[in-house]
């Protein structure tokens, strides 16, 4: 494993540097202090009977250490499951509030407590609550991207993998509010052809994503299969054009029982670590070099091992706002 700019890639050749239409990323060696931290954080999760969960963004050398790399859905349902006393959640803040939530009992560790989401940040809970006003018999279904104080506000929580199943559970006489990413938003609305309104938010790693370097890429390649993650900013228009539209997990998946030989990824691209880690003898193109989340980036693996260190970055929800907050969450866990 090595990274380059933050990028993680597996570093034994498989960097995908293509011209002609592709992006390039370009390996580098993984730290030499990197081998001692793994071992270190091995005696470390056995004395504070912690388990470490990964988003599949964070830098590979921490998807190395993991007990369990996943999407927002995977992760909620493995902190639910886990019997571990801790959890060092190498995520984003929403995604350790909701593990917070979901395991009260357990002590949530966040190894940079400044890993936030920009596009949780595009709402706010007075803004919930005007909107709401002005559609007082809408229901309002928050992507999982967002804070617990948000969360509290809303019906329905989602990912995005089982959107379309969540919202086909609500009443169709019902108009729905959607926030805050409006491209998985444009995309429910059209699987389902419910009437939602849209919140204009927006990650801003997956707008980088552009549809005109989609098209050269995938003239360029035309073998490789095109899996779209639906926050691209590019969704709308290319939504239709996709092989797949999948979360994060939904292309591991994917990828793994497809006989196809090259894919082009359209997602962040911390991803591709997993990707080119499981499968060497596939090529793997990044839709974008600059499909970066920085917040995610902020996790690293010294700060992995500092969390378990000292115990720290501990994350909590005030319960007040957890008790209304967690059901949202477990409305869309027990539909999926
Ligand atoms: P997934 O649930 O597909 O992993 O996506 C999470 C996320 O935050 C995407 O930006």
């Amino acid at each position: 494993m090595s990274e380059t700019n933050g990028h993680a890639t597996n570093g034994n050749g498989h960097s995908n540097g293509h011209s002609n239409g592709s992006v390039t990323t370009t390996p580098t060696r993984e730290p030499a202090h990197y081998a001692l931290l793994k071992e270190k954080i091995a005696v470390l999760k056995q004395e504070r009977q912690a388990i470490i969960l990964a988003h599949n963004y964070q830098e590979g050398a921490i998807q190395d250490v993991a007990d369990f790399c996943g999407d927002s859905l995977g992760l909620a349902r493995m902190a639910q499951k886990t019997d571990a006393k801790v959890i060092l959640f190498c995520g984003v803040h929403f995604m350790a509030e909701t593990a917070a939530m979901l395991c009260p009992e357990k002590i949530v560790l966040i190894p940079d407590l400044n890993a936030g989401c920009s596009l949780a940040d595009m709402i706010i809970p007075e803004q919930i609550r005007a909107w709401r006003a002005k559609h007082p018999d809408g229901v309002v279904v928050c992507y999982v991207n967002t804070s617990a104080t948000v969360k509290a506000e809303c019906d329905y929580c989602v990912t995005s993998t089982n959107g379309i199943k969540v919202i086909e559970r609500i009443p169709a006489d019902k108009e729905i509010l959607f926030v805050p990413d409006y491209y998985l938003g444009s995309y429910l609305k059209a699987k389902t052809k419910r009437h939602i309104h849209l919140w204009k938010g927006y990650c801003p790693a997956h707008a980088a994503i552009l549809p005109e370097k989609v098209d050269r890429l995938r003239e360029a390649r035309p073998e490789a299969e095109f899996l779209l993650h639906p926050e691209c900013g590019c969704t709308t228009k290319q939504m239709d054009l996709a092989d797949q539209v999948l979360s994060t997990e939904g292309m591991v998946q994917y990828v793994n029982r497809s006989p196809a030989k090259e894919f082009i990824v359209a997602t962040e691209n911390g991803l591709l670590h997993r990707l080119r880690t499981q499968h060497p003898e596939k090529t793997f193109y990044p839709a974008s070099e600059y499909a970066t989340c920085h917040h995610m980036q902020r996790n690293t693996l010294e700060k992995a091992f500092m969390s378990l260190v000292n115990m720290q970055h501990v994350v909590t929800v005030e319960a007040t706002i957890a008790e209304r907050a967690v059901l949202p969450i477990r409305r869309m866990l027990d539909i999926v």
